[in-house]
C-alpha cells in the first residue's frame, strides 16, 4: 500500500472525527457513535497497513479517545431507551427523555390548600384554558415558587397541574442539569428550554418542574468558573419566557424548602411565591379522615384528638402516622400465624403510639423563618 492511500485514509479518518464531534455537539448521538468507530477502526486499518509509521502512538492514542467517546456514548443511549435506532433525530430523542408522564395525582388527592390551590389555578390554569384574555394583553406569569416545610404537598401540587392542563412534564433537577448528557450545564440548559418551546409552539402547554430549586443554587456556587454562565443562561432562559410577543405556553414551577437560599434575580423571576404551609388543625384532621378512609377504626378512635396533638407535624408525617398504625394491625395479623382474616380494627392506642414515636418535623422557628420569607416574597 503506498503512502498516498495512507495518507488518503488519514484524511477519512480525521473527516469522520470531525462529523463525530459534530454530530455530538448538535445532539446528534447516534451518527456520533457511528463516525467515531469509523474514525477508530480507520486508524486501526492504517496502523496494519503500516504499523512502523512514526505517528504509531499518536493513532493509538486516538483509536482509544474515539473508542472510548463512542463507548460513552452509547451507554448514555442505552440509558434513554435508543440504542441502535437511527430513525430518531437527536432532538426528538431529547425530548423523549426530558418528557415524562407526571405521577398520577389531581387536585382532588391534595387535602385542603384550597388557598394554594386557587393561586395555581389563577396563575396556571386559566391563561391555558383562555389563552385568548392574556395573550396580547399583559401576559400572565411563567414562574412559580412553591415554598413552605418538607412534606406538605408541594411535590403533589405540582404533579396536579400538570395533569390538570395536560401539559407535557419536564421534571429536573440540579443533577440533570449538570451532567444529563455530556457537555456543559450551560448547554443543558438551554437544551431543556429549548425543548420545552418546540413542544410548546405545538399547541401543547409545558411544565417544567425545578424541585428543590435551592440545590440549583448549590450548584451554581460549586461548579468552579462556569457557575456564572450556567446561572445567567437560566436567568435568560427565564426571561426569554416572559420577552414580549412571547405566545407559548410554559411555565416553571420551582420548589423549595429552603427559599431563604435563593438569590434576588432568581426570586424575581418567579413572579408568583406561594407559601404551601404545615397544616393546621383542620388540615390535619381532613389528612387524617383521608388517609383513614379505607381502614376500619375501632369507634374510641378519636381523630379530632389525634389532630390536636399532632401540631407541627407534616402532612406527610400524619400519612406515616396512619401508616404506621395500620402496619402494626397487619403485623399482628402475619404473627397470629393466620394467612385468612382481618386484621382488627386501629384503635386510638396504636394511633398515639404512631405519633409518640416521632418528633413533629417543624419547629417553632422553622415555621417563624417561613412566615418571615412569606411577609417579604409571597404573593399569595
Ligand atoms: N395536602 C396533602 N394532601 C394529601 N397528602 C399530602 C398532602 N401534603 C403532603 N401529603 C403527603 O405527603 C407526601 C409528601 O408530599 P410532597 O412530596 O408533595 O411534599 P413536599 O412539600 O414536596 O416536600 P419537600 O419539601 O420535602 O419536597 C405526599 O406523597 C403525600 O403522601
Ligand atoms: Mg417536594
Amino acid at each position: 500500500m503506498s503512502g498516498y492511500s495512507t495518507s488518503l485514509l488519514e484524511r477519512t479518518a480525521r473527516e469522520y472525527a470531525d462529523k463525530a464531534v459534530m454530530a455530538e455537539r448538535t445532539g446528534n448521538y447516534e451518527d456520533a457513535v457511528k463516525y467515531y468507530k469509523a474514525a477508530a477502526q480507520i486508524l486501526r486499518r492504517i496502523l496494519s497497513i503500516n504499523p512502523d509509521t512514526g505517528l504509531r502512538e499518536a493513532y493509538v492514542e486516538f483509536i482509544r479517545n474515539y473508542e472510548e467517546r463512542a463507548a460513552f456514548l452509547e451507554k448514555s443511549l442505552e440509558k434513554i431507551g435508543v440504542a441502535g435506532r437511527n430513525v430518531e433525530s437527536g432532538s426528538q430523542s431529547i425530548e423523549r427523555d426530558l418528557v415524562k408522564e407526571p405521577p398520577k395525582i389531581t387536585f382532588e388527592d391534595i387535602v385542603d390548600l384550597d388557598d394554594v390551590k386557587k393561586a395555581i389555578k389563577k396563575a396556571i390554569i386559566y391563561p391555558v384554558k383562555r389563552p385568548d384574555l392574556y395573550i396580547d394583553k399583559i401576559g400572565w406569569d411563567k414562574g412559580v415558587l412553591l415554598f413552605g416545610p418538607p412534606g406538605n404537598g408541594k411535590t403533589m401540587l405540582a404533579a396536579a397541574v400538570a395533569n390538570e392542563i395536560k401539559a407535557a412534564f419536564i421534571p429536573i433537577d440540579a443533577s440533570d442539569i449538570m451532567s444529563k448528557w455530556l457537555g456543559d450545564a450551560e448547554k443543558n440548559v438551554r437544551r431543556i428550554f429549548d425543548t420545552a418551546r418546540r413542544i410548546a409552539e405545538g399547541g401543547r402547554p409545558v411544565i417544567i418542574v425545578i424541585d428543590e430549586v435551592d440545590s440549583l443554587m448549590g450548584v451554581f456556587s460549586s461548579e468552579v468558573g462556569g457557575e456564572v454562565r450556567v446561572r445567567n443562561q437560566f436567568l435568560k432562559e427565564m426571561d426569554g419566557l416572559y420577552s414580549k410577543g412571547s405566545r407559548e405556553m410554559i411555565f416553571v414551577i420551582g420548589t423549595t424548602n429552603k427559599p431563604w437560599s435563593l438569590d434576588i434575580g432568581f426570586i424575581r423571576r418567579f413572579q408568583k411565591r406561594i407559601y404551601v404551609p404545615s397544616p393546621n388543625y383542620e388540615t390535619r384532621l381532613a389528612l387524617l379522615k383521608h388517609y383513614c378512609r379505607n381502614l376500619e377504626l375501632d369507634p374510641g378512635v378519636n381523630l379530632e384528638e389525634i389532630a390536636k396533638i399532632t401540631e407541627g407535624y407534616s402532612a406527610s408525617d400524619i400519612v406515616d402516622i396512619v401508616r404506621e398504625a395500620y402496619s402494626k394491625v397487619v403485623d399482628e395479623l402475619f404473627e397470629k400465624g393466620s394467612i385468612g382474616g382481618k386484621p382488627r380494627p386501629i384503635q386510638m392506642k396504636d394511633l398515639i403510639e404512631a405519633v409518640s414515636k416521632r418528633k413533629p418535623s417543624i419547629s417553632q422557628d422553622m415555621l417563624r423563618s417561613y412566615e418571615e420569607w412569606n411577609k417579604r416574597f409571597g404573593t399569595l
